[in-house]
């Protein structure tokens, strides 16, 4: 879900409302705003913030003198979308509004209690239960500031939380508090916001204050302070948020997704930058820089993260194997936590998130370092959760993914593992040479990509006839098996296909029972060490009449002959080949969901972020 908060002299409901458009991608299952006015008026509903403007200038509502308010944007958990369910919830008289992202685990325990004190609950979410426990606090002790009914409140809380509060009964303030729930203030000239992300505050400052676990803060129009939910005050630093507002905008692309495949070029040389010098096979990655031998004498490696970062761990354990010879394992964050697994200071575990809030994710980063492993990050955004709580780390350099479905944030996650690979292999199974070697590979994936990007329209031919189809298998082998799995979750996402991804020769032990006319299966097949089994694969599925779509080498002409469709690319060195052969997939399934009319940037049901374990 998304938070956004305004306290100033302006009008707050234009800014809330371009806020939660900001944060539409972290949940839109419904959108709500609070403004303090005297008292506080409260509107919301289900569906997108888009419906929400609309409704709000329908309705003549007194909403817009108020010069402070929050507003919310939902990825529903408890309660289905729908408008009662929809944030803020408010106390039973009207006056204290409350947003919530995270879950409460006890909130049905607190909520027999409320109601047997005579609250009454307006919808089915645990977030209500804050705002009754709040208000039963204060109303029992009217004499406590609105601070300190928060705080009291909070104490009765098990759960993750973000929150923001406004009250009629001390209308010049908002209070807010994070527990496993991001959030943000930003800093401005007689005025403050308020967030989930600093996404929607960077057009308005760049200055932002970022809450830790476990702090709260009352922010005013005069200022702000922060104290621990255990009321010790607390000293924050300011950072100065490095991207610029047009960064997250679409470019005069049609989608945000759209506009970050055709970005990859780019991000993916920003990640280079700095860090690699292509002549004389140096690399540097200063963010690990004092941790580089206790990381080179690790026992092992383990990989923890989900989704997209996931795939990106899977190619990182073929890397890291392949040039470091360092046994890894790779774990989805989920499963990881709950397994009660073997680890110790011999152990190192590398952490993969695009967004730095992935609530699994952040719960496997702090489980491994309770355990004593040392935890290395690899995030794309900065001063996110999991950048700041791991030993060390590498950021990706992406630039804000807004899309649902990740694309640059995983090929630059994939080139950062490729360049810690490289960093761990010197002195030990790579020469000097052969890391400059591999590096001039690298060097020219993003010119390889820029060609591939120029396929664009044979790829929406291909997709046209695909747009009905209900199922689809991708296979690949080696570095390419991730892809492949990649390929698969792309689709599902954004075009609700069912697609599965597969080790190619896996599928004679299963999936070959699914092909007849009406499979298409997408292989990936790079003239390396196991092309030919590939062509074995592709002619089992001919004999069944499966459709195939091949992403194939230059030059390839057997490939043609057994294909329905062939994207060509330029060849490379296997290990850096999943950087290539992931860019037509990504396409394939932009095409295929934007032509049977799919949201590709916000797909149903799913978030960018999701801070819920
Ligand atoms: C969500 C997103 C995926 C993403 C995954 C992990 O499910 O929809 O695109 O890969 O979370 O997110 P992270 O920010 O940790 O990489």
């Amino acid at each position: 879900c998304g938070i956004v908060g305004y306290i100033g002299s302006r009008p707050a409901v234009p800014i809330l409302l371009g806020g939660l458009k900001r944060l539409e991608y972290r949940g839109y299952d419904s959108a709500g705003i609070a403004v303090g006015n005297g008292s506080v008026g409260v509107f919301k509903q289900k569906g997108s913030v888009g419906a929400l403007e609309v409704a709000l200038q329908a309705s003549s509502s007194m909403l817009g003198d108020a010069t402070m308010g929050i507003g919310h944007t939902r990825w529903a958990t408890h309660g289905d979308p729908s408008d009662r369910n929809s944030h803020p919830h408010t106390s039973m008289d009207g006056s204290i509004a409350l947003i919530h992202n995270g879950i409460i685990e006890n909130y049905s325990a607190l909520r027999t209690e409320l109601r047997s004190q005579g609250f009454e609950f307006a919808s089915d979410t645990d977030s209500e239960v804050l705002v009754h426990l709040i208000d039963s606090i204060w109303s029992s002790c009217p004499e406590l500031s609105m601070e300190e009914a928060v705080r009291k409140a909070l104490h009765h809380v098990d759960g993750a939380y973000g929150i923001c509060v406004i009250s009629g009964r001390d209308p010049q303030r908002i209070v807010v508090a994070r527990k496993g729930s991001p959030l943000v203030i930003g800093l401005g000239d007689g005025e403050f916001f308020i967030a989930s992300d600093a996404a929607p505050i960077v057009e308005h400052t760049k200055k932002v204050v970022y809450l830790s676990d476990g702090e709260m803060a009352v922010v005013t129009r005069d200022g702000y302070h922060v104290k621990t939910v255990g009321n010790e005050a607390r000293e924050k630093s300011v950072t100065e948020l490095d991207f610029d507002l047009e960064e997250i905008e679409k470019g005069g692309f049609e989608h945000f997704m759209l506009k970050e495949i055709f970005e990859q070029p780019v991000t993916m040389q920003e990640v280079m930058r700095g860090r690699v010098r292509h002549e004389d096979g140096f690399v540097r990655l200063g963010g690990i820089e004092d941790y580089l031998d206790r990381i080179r004498d690790a026992r092992r490696i383990v990989i923890c993260a989900c989704g997209t970062s996931w795939h990106a761990g899977l190619i990182g354990e073929y890397l890291l194997e392949e040039f470091a010879r360092i046994p890894v394992e790779v774990d989805y964050a989920s499963e990881f936590r709950y397994r009660n697994p073997i680890l110790d200071e011999h152990d190192v575990v590398i952490v993969i998130s695009q967004s730095g809030e992935t609530a699994d994710t952040l719960a496997a980063l702090r489980l491994a370092k309770e355990k004593g492993a040392l935890v290395v990050g690899i995030c794309n955004v900065v001063g996110s959760t999991i950048a700041r709580e791991t030993h060390c780390g590498m950021y990706t350099h992406a630039g804000p993914e807004i899309g649902v479905a990740s694309t640059k944030a995983f090929t630059a996650q994939v080139i950062v593992l490729y360049l810690l690979s490289l960093v761990l292999s010197k002195d030990r199974s790579l020469s000097r040479h052969d890391i400059s070697l591999y590096l001039r590979e690298l060097g020219e994936v993003p010119e390889k990509v820029s060609r591939i990007l120029e396929l664009n329209d044979q790829i929406l031919e291909i997709a046209r006839e695909y747009v009905d189809s209900r199922n689809c298998l991708y296979l690949g082998r080696g570095y390419n098996f991730p892809v492949a799995l990649e390929g698969a979750l792309k689709l599902k996402e954004i075009s609700y296909i069912h697609a599965e991804g597969y080790p190619a020769a896996e599928m004679k032990h299963g999936p070959i029972a699914l092909i007849d006319k009406d499979m298409p299966v997408v292989f990936i097949a790079p003239q390396d060490a196991t092309h030919g089994k590939i062509l074995s694969n592709v002619e089992e599925v001919r004999s069944r009449k499966g459709r195939v779509i091949a992403v194939a080498n230059e030059g390839d002409e057997e490939i043609a002959r057994l294909a329905d469709h062939v994207i060509y690319i330029p060849s490379a060195a296997a290990p850096v080949t999943p950087l290539l052969n992931v860019i037509p997939l990504q396409m394939l399934s932009y095409h295929i969901a934007t032509l049977r009319g799919c949201n590709v940037d916000r797909p149903r049901n799913l978030a960018k972020s999701v801070t819920v374990e």
